[in-house]
């Protein structure tokens, strides 16, 4: 795999103090990645809508100083220093540090934010990676004025998913494979592409709710999840399953069959916690109010003749799909009966998003 593309060669040393200031959004698979190889290889290529609500924005202040081994950081989460979140960005940090050697030559200072609520079981991370590889993006735009917008998000997105591996779906929207499939040309298993084929106007500004149903903690981390689907019964069939999933996924989403879609992504959401509960050992990660949501989605499609479906992260809480001219029926659904079943009645109205947006850093 060609990686030395990512690794830059002739840098400017003239920048002494920059900023830079991005937002990026969350990511939801409608087929799923479940299982990966090192160094953060995708075991099945995977597809996404962007998010355009759910966001982290992150202004990171660069500034030169003798080029050390350590990289060093100050980190701030919603203008609080955050000690405890320091490893996981240090580690991201050593991931990357071969393909971004300027780290060592600045100390670097992260104020992070969350459009949504902390810990509110959506997983940040996706959203927490793609703005820091954007800043690191722009800070080496500014060292070598040659690069192209193209291989910026690009490298953003190999970056990214250096951190997290649906992280490299959050750079640009409003769908983004990631993962070396045979029929979507320029995928890759190093970087997040759009999707490359016109897309049938139905789901243009899709709706997606996100049902809280559980903000706490999760029992077992994606990483312990996808490690063990290292020695799960079912798992090459899995990963034929997903890539055949795309193949009919990217069918769908050309030709606008709204009911095919329903059940590729519902069967996705379930088959993906089915690995959960026959892995060794074996985990639930959904709630009783999970099931509930569930049913009464179902119920309501079939009395309503509606097109909402429903797709689940790696958490008990529930994205409800549905296009943008059943916003005004399913939301009062939501509000009327979903809402019930979510912790304080939590939930947050998303849409399909384009990515990662520079702000002017103050
Ligand atoms: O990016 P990770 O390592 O947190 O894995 C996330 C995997 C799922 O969210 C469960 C599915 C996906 O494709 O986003």
């Amino acid at each position: 795999m060609n990686t030395a593309q990512f690794i830059p060669k002739i840098l400017s040393e003239k920048i002494a103090k920059a900023s830079f200031t991005w937002q990026t959004p969350s990511n939801i698979a409608l087929v799923k990645y479940w299982g990966k190889s090192n160094p953060q290889i995708p075991k099945n290529a995977s597809i996404s809508f962007t998010l355009n609500n759910c966001h982290t924005i992150t202004r990171i202040d660069f500034s030169r100083k003798e080029r050390t081994t350590e990289v060093a950081f100050d980190l701030f989460f919603e203008g609080k220093e955050k000690e405890e979140f320091k490893p996981k960005i240090a580690d991201f940090f050593k991931r990357v540090q071969e393909y971004c050697p300027y780290i060592f030559d600045y100390k670097m200072t992260i104020n992070s934010e969350n459009s949504f609520p902390h810990s509110s079981g959506i997983a940040s991370s996706a959203s927490g990676l793609s703005a820091i590889a954007m800043c690191l993006m722009s800070l080496e735009q500014e060292l070598n004025s040659d690069l192209t917008q193209e291989f910026v998000n690009k490298k953003a997105s190999f970056l990214a998913r250096l951190g997290s591996g649906s992280a490299s779906r959050s750079i640009e929207g409003p769908l983004v494979v990631w993962g070396n499939h045979p029929e979507i040309e320029g995928s890759s298993d190093l970087f997040g592409i759009q999707f490359p084929y016109k897309v049938h106007s139905v789901f243009e500004n899709y709706q997606d709710a996100i049902l809280l149903v559980d903000k706490g903690e999760k029992q077992v981390s994606s990483t312990i999840g996808h490690n063990l689907m290292h020695n799960h019964p079912y798992a090459e069939n899995r990963f034929q399953q997903a890539n055949e999933n795309l193949s009919k996924m990217s069918k769908i989403l050309q030709e606008g069959n709204l009911k095919d879609f329903i059940s590729l992504v519902e069967s996705e959401a379930l088959t993906l916690h089915a690995m959960m509960l026959t892995s060794n050992p074996y985990f639930i990660l959904m709630k009783p109010n999970t099931l509930e949501i569930i049913n009464k989605i179902w119920e309501f499609r079939a009395s309503k003749n509606s097109n909402i479906c429903f797709t689940l992260d790696a958490g008990a809480n529930v994205h409800v799909l549905y296009p943008a001219n059943e916003k005004e029926t399913v939301n009062e659904f939501i509000e009327n009966e979903l809402a019930n079943y979510c912790q304080k009645k939590q939930y947050i109205y998303d849409s399909v998003g384009f990515g990662a947006k520079k702000h002017n850093t103050k």
